[in-house]
């Protein structure tokens, strides 16, 4: 028994935050955020919206889609590093909201591979039976763990939200799925303090992200170079076969140099981070479900999405939909 991808909805909250208004409140330009990394604008959620409201409408979308009740989900994961609280997880949240109860219901803290890793999970579940009807959920309000003063890191990140519904299938559905992580790299793209870890003496930017950019870079490509070549080579397909590519959305130049190591033409690359920026766990749904919403993504194509994120952890996932 595989799993299949059956439908996939996203969400972006109304609010956009373009380069040239983030040239009004730090030292940036509109032409250095675009040529060193592919972004022009950003979602950015209002006050009144935590991360599980932008997951319930993406989850809403994927389930009208799908053309299933909302009883038939006995599954909900949700990839997330910015839950609406500590507890309960966001996957219980959408379970409440959507009317569901008893069935598992949690959140995978994997960074901008929160997608991938639920995608991973939920995958097996439906392998060994347990589930039949499963929502993934890739969503985020990175806004909130920002530093707005820090160029760094301001120019990147954005919210949003992206869904899918799995149901068991004869077809091949998902070929290869395979994860990985390297702890040692934790202090190169962390927030610094939290929930249980508090410092000393508090001061504004303990809550918000840090990033080493430059080498969290070289690790990106590097790993992310090596991840698609396996994912391949383990599933007997050619890079040649692969219909698109849909990798996470951290940097345009990032992908353009995986895809060269891949031979994939540019045609064939899934790119959103030019109105989406990048959204970390929603990043890759979001990316999918505007491809198959401008008609280039269809029924029965090969797809590779491949992830890569803080912790390190990383991910693929070749699927035929
Ligand atoms: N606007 C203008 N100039 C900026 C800037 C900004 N927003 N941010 C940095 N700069 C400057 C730097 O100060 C530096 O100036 P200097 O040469 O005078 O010292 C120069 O631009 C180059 O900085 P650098 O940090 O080397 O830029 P970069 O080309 O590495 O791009 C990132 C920065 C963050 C876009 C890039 O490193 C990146 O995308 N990293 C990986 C992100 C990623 O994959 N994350 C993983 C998952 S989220």
């Amino acid at each position: 028994m595989n799993s299949k991808i059956i439908s996939i909805g996203s969400y972006i909250p109304s609010n956009t935050v373009t380069n040239k208004d983030l040239e009004k409140t730090v030292d940036t330009t509109d032409e250095w955020i675009v040529s060193r990394t592919g972004i022009k604008q950003r979602p950015i959620a209002d006050s009144s919206q935590a991360t599980s409201d932008l997951a319930f409408e993406a989850a809403m979308t994927a389930i009208e889609r799908a053309k299933i009740e909302k009883n038939d989900i006995d599954l909900i994961i949700v990839g997330t590093c910015t839950p609406d609280v500590a507890t309960p997880n966001v996957g219980t949240l959408i379970q409440k909201r959507l009317g569901l109860s008893n069935f598992p219901a949690f959140s995978i803290e994997a960074a901008c591979s929160g997608f991938i890793y639920a995608l991973n999970i939920a995958d097996k579940f439906i392998k060994t039976g347990e589930s039949k009807c499963a929502l993934v959920v890739g969503a985020e309000t990175l806004s909130r763990i920002t530093n707005w003063d820090d160029r760094n890191t301001c120019i990147l990140f954005a919210d949003g939200a992206g869904a899918a519904i799995l149901k068991p299938t004869d077809d091949k559905g998902i070929i290869f799925s395979e994860l990985g992580a390297n702890g040692e790299y934790a202090d190169l793209l962390h927030v610094p303090y939290g929930t249980s870890r508090k410092p000393e003496k508090s001061s504004k930017d303990d809550y918000f992200l840090r990033m080493s950019g430059n080498e969290v870079f070289k690790v990106a490509v590097k790993t992310l170079e090596e991840i698609a070549i396996d994912a391949l080579k383990k599933s007997n397909i050619q890079s040649k076969d692969v219909d698109w590519f849909i990798p996470h959305q951290a940097n345009v130049r990032i992908i353009q140099a995986v895809a060269k190591r891949l031979e994939l033409p540019e045609e064939k690359v899934i790119l959103s981070m030019d109105i989406h920026g990048n959204t970390s766990a929603a990043s890759i749904p979001l990316a999918f479900d505007r491809a198959v919403q401008d008609g280039r993504i269809k029924k029965g194509d090969t797809i590779l999405m491949q992830s890569f994120g803080a912790g390190f952890t990383w991910g693929s996932v070749l699927l035929e939909l």
